[in-house]
């Protein structure tokens, strides 16, 4: 992808925080040992700590997140700096300023609650470089299509589009780009990809572990606005767009935002919400909550391609495994060959695509059974893939960022078309039914499938080895 001057200085704001903790700390680590990065990294936060606080933090960060590399970490350590302060205090920014000496193009890294970015971005203005400086955050853009917008307008007052790289993480994993790459470059698919040969497609992103903590965080979202309206939405977008006209970043991100505008905006009836029994007495959740922890949604798509063919998605916390899959499900002749009878969704051809924790591709088909008969029973190729020395995917935007390479962010009109796909159904419109802990969710969610094969259960239904 054509990228433009790097990055001479990277600065992370909430260096302190939990984000820098878990992903940028070990991601920096991966960067100096590639030797992609040795500019000034300067992290900031409000807490008066000393540089080698900072680097201790690092230390313990990388050692719970990866794995310290002594002669990597001492690198590292060489380009860390810290600068202490409030957001609001000017001095902060001078002592920024100071900090990043003579570099031109730094890149920030907004690692802080969303209602800080105000305060951060109109502070930038008086450090010079913001001219050539790039901006990096964090999803959720907005709770809603107004202040995704709001948020945009406040971006664009300190920074052009160019230099503004939305972090979606799951654009960031190999085996999500994967799905654009098989898609693509296996041309025999394509006179199938369509809606005169696929039935349904749907994709679960199962999470077996609650909030872990972050009721108070989560309860201000819910699994729409945390990740259907960007995660999910990003992997249907990989696997329903057209392909790029030409070669670079813009023209993938056009075909993704194309797709997700031809998207119809959800209805009442296309949605199930779901809170997991104990949620509300998690902390920081209120004992009355009405926020989901599980949605399964229909989707249908205004596109010559797909006309007719339903997308489902479901996510939740507390089901009965981890585990992210997309299943592409073919359709089945109306009469078989052999006469043979075919029932349900065991019986039929598909692509199926485990993006994580493990990762493969399979593909769903027939095979004879040993016998007199000609009868078969299902079967699946696996491709498996171990992914042996992958990049992490904070690791790969961080350094896309630096680079210039926009092409795994998400642009601000695809935000915008996903926030008008789920905005009708956010908040407490839509009836809320509690699930069991360790199951999939709520049973009104099955419904929303029926006469499309219905879910298939990641992990249970098809094992083949990668549960
Ligand atoms: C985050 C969500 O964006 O993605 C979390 O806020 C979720 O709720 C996480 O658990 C899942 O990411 P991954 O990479 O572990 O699938």
């Amino acid at each position: 992808m054509k990228t433009s001057a790097h990055s001479d200085a990277v600065v992370f704001f909430g260096a302190t925080g939990d984000l820098a903790y878990k992903m940028i700390f070990p991601a920096l680590q991966g960067l100096v040992k590639a030797r992609r990065l040795a500019v000034p990294i300067i992290g900031v936060a409000q807490p008066r700590w000393s540089g080698e606080q900072l680097r201790a933090r690092a230390r313990e960060s990388i050692s719970e997140h990866g794995e310290v590399d002594e002669a990597t970490f001492t690198r590292l350590c060489g380009l860390l700096r810290y600068v202490h302060g409030d957001y609001n205090d000017p001095a902060t920014f001078q002592r920024l300023r100071h900090a990043l000496g003579t570099a031109r193009r730094p890149l920030y890294y907004l690692a802080i609650p969303p209602a800080l970015f105000p305060m951060v971005i109109a502070r930038l203005k008086s450090i010079p470089a913001t001219a050539a400086a790039r901006i990096v955050l964090e999803k959720p853009f907005g709770r809603d299509l107004r202040s995704a917008r709001a948020l945009n307008r406040l971006l664009l007052s300190e920074f052009s589009e160019p230099n503004i790289y939305r972090v979606d993480h799951y654009l960031g994993k190999e085996p999500v780009q994967n799905l654009m790459y098989f898609r693509f470059s296996n041309w025999v698919l394509e006179p199938l990809w369509n809606r005169e040969c696929v039935k349904s497609v749907q994709i679960t992103m199962a999470e077996d572990f609650g909030v872990r903590g972050r009721g108070k965080v989560y309860e201000e979202m819910g699994a729409i606005r945390d990740v259907v309206q960007n995660h999910m939405l990003q992997v249907l977008a990989c696997l329903a767009m057209e392909a790029p006209k030409a070669a670079g970043s813009e023209a993938l991100r056009d075909q993704k935002a194309a797709i997700l505008r031809s998207i119809r905006p959800l209805e009442k009836g296309d949605v199930v919400r779901g809170q997991f029994r104990g949620y509300r007495k998690e902390p920081g959740v209120a004992p009355d909550s009405r926020v989901e922890t599980f949605a399964a949604v229909r989707l249908r798509m205004n596109s010559p391609r797909w006309k007719g063919v339903p997308f489902f998605i479901r996510a939740g916390k507390a089901l009965a495994a981890t585990c992210t899959e997309a299943l592409v499900e073919f359709k089945a002749p109306a009469r078989t060959a052999f006469g043979e009878k075919l029932f349900g969704r065991s019986d039929v051809n598909y692509l199926r695509f485990r993006l994580g924790p493990k990762v493969a591709i399979a593909f769903g088909v027939r095979s004879k059974t040993p016998g007199e008969h000609m009868l078969g029973e299902q079967a699946e190729l696996v491709a498996m893939d171990r992914h042996a020395g992958e990049m992490g995917p904070y690791e790969r935007l961080l350094g896309d960022s630096m680079r210039g390479d926009a092409a795994l962010f998400a642009r601000e009109d695809a935000v915008e078309a996903a926030w008008r796909v789920v905005e009708p159904i956010l908040g407490d419109k839509v009836p809320l039914h509690e699930y069991h802990p360790g199951t999939w969710g709520p049973p009104p969610a099955d419904k929303l499938a029926e006469g499309f094969g219905g879910w298939h259960n990641p992990a249970v239904d098809f094992q083949g080895g990668i549960s």
